[in-house]
């Protein structure tokens, strides 16, 4: 891990900052880029942090989780790469900038932990998990097995696989928050029948930001025979962990989200072995049947966005993974412990750190989440994002690495106003 201004230099951020602020960093309070810090409070620190982004400061942005904005050097590494493409695109795109991609899979195997031929270039976890969900071979009458929390779009993939092919979907229901490991291997393992073809779950779900033990669920599964689609979409890049943490089959994520990679990213894992029985989502040639580029077998599509995946990369192994997770923990924590002093408050998220990081989903009793969300929009220019569940419902809150605390206060002397006067001006 880089010491504190190693990683500023490595992000290049005094040259961001004249960039971003025009204040020139020869003017910036004597000491704020010495020294080594970066512990979850170092304010100092998480305030360079900020300025490597070019966020509007007008607002407080409380949905990362939705799409994350990305740091200025990766943008400007897009821009270069896609003015690059247009000087010649059949050349200077597909012969100059496409090859390039190789190296970037190389240290994205490494950051995540597996083998670089087990590694797809996408464009979001949306495409990542189709591929997996509609590239298995199922047969009517085959059941998949997966949650009700689970993400909209992926249960909309297999409840089309199920009214085209007449495939069955099971979608068990778990606790919230869920803080019993046992339980939730429990809950899936009784759900399984004797035609359970496939299981997938989340590594974090979107809604509340409950982290699932996946590593126990897939070696139950494995002991059943059955393989397990991990939708990572809001796991890698946000809380620190490896592939072989989870040791599953199948594993999507977006690289927009917590990598704060380019818009229309992301990454697909797929086991070595399991890659020539998986059908690619656009045909790719059957030379291509063991090789994890089949995948990306998409057309014409910008080489800038991909290549561009390797600043955010630097940028997030330059912050370091765990200081990172740190950082989202003690800002979700900052908010959700103050709020929960309060009687009416229901936080719809685990503190145990085993089960959620950045993420919280909170709901004040006899307060309608939809239009507390309007209220702080309309009222604060706060952004969160409204959650309904047949089980719950609430406000899901997302701070990011660039988030400061007078936003999280902010945010809390808000609902804590609606707590005390109700959503009144
Ligand atoms: C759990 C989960 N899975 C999948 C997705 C789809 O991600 P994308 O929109 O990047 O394809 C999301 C997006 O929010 C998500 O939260």
């Amino acid at each position: 891990m880089y010491d504190r201004r190693q990683f500023l230099g490595a992000i290049g951020l005094p040259a961001a900052a004249v960039a971003c602020t025009g204040v020139r960093p020869e003017l910036l309070p004597a000491g704020l880029l010495e020294g080594e810090g970066g512990g979850p409070d170092d304010e100092d620190f998480w305030f360079e942090v900020g300025r490597a982004f070019t966020v509007d400061r007008t607002l407080v942005n409380f949905n990362n989780g939705g799409v994350s904005p990305s740091p200025a050097f990766v943008q400007d590494a897009m821009k270069r790469h896609l003015d690059f493409s247009n000087s010649a695109p059949p050349y200077t795109m597909w012969r100059v900038l496409e090859p390039q991609r190789e190296g970037l899979r190389e240290r994205m195997a490494g950051a995540f932990g597996c083998d670089k031929e087990e590694l797809a270039f996408t464009r979001n976890a949306s495409e990542s998990l189709q591929i997996c969900q509609l590239g298995f071979d199922l047969e009517r009458g085959d059941e998949v097995l997966t949650t009700n929390q689970d993400y909209p779009r992926m249960l909309t993939t297999f409840r089309q696989r199920a009214r085209r092919e007449g495939i069955e979907l099971t979608a068990i229901s778990i606790p919230t928050p869920a803080e019993d490991t046992d339980e939730i291997v429990r809950l899936f393992e009784e759900a399984i029948t004797d035609r359970t073809r496939l299981i997938l779950m989340c590594h974090a779900i979107n809604i509340t930001g409950q982290i699932l033990p996946v590593r126990e669920v897939v070696a139950m599964a494995r002991r059943r025979g059955i393989p397990v689609i991990v939708d990572g979409a809001h796991s890698f890049a946000h809380f620190a962990f490896k592939f072989p943490d989870l040791d599953c089959d199948y594993f999507g994520t977006s690289l927009h989200k917590w990598l704060f990679a380019p818009h229309g990213t992301g990454l697909l894992y797929v086991r070595k072995d399991k890659i020539a029985d998986l059908w690619p989502l656009m045909a790719a040639s059957e030379k291509q049947d063991h090789d994890i580029r089949k995948f990306e077998e998409i057309g014409t599509h910008p080489a800038a966005n991909t290549l561009a995946v390797g600043e955010a990369l630097t940028f997030h192994l330059g912050l370091g993974a765990e200081r990172k997770e740190a950082r989202l923990r003690y800002l979700r924590d900052a908010w959700a412990k103050r709020l929960l002093e309060h009687d009416r408050v229901r936080l719809n998220t685990s503190l145990d750190p085993r089960f959620s990081c950045g993420i919280g989903n909170v709901q004040i009793e006899g307060v309608d989440s939809g239009p507390l969300n309007s209220w702080l929009w309309n009222e604060h220019r706060i952004l969160t994002t409204p959650i309904y569940h047949a089980e719950f419902e609430g406000i899901r809150v997302s701070p990011s690495v660039y988030s400061t605390m007078e936003e999280i206060d902010r945010f809390c002397t808000a609902v804590e106003h609606v707590i005390a006067h109700g959503l009144t001006s």
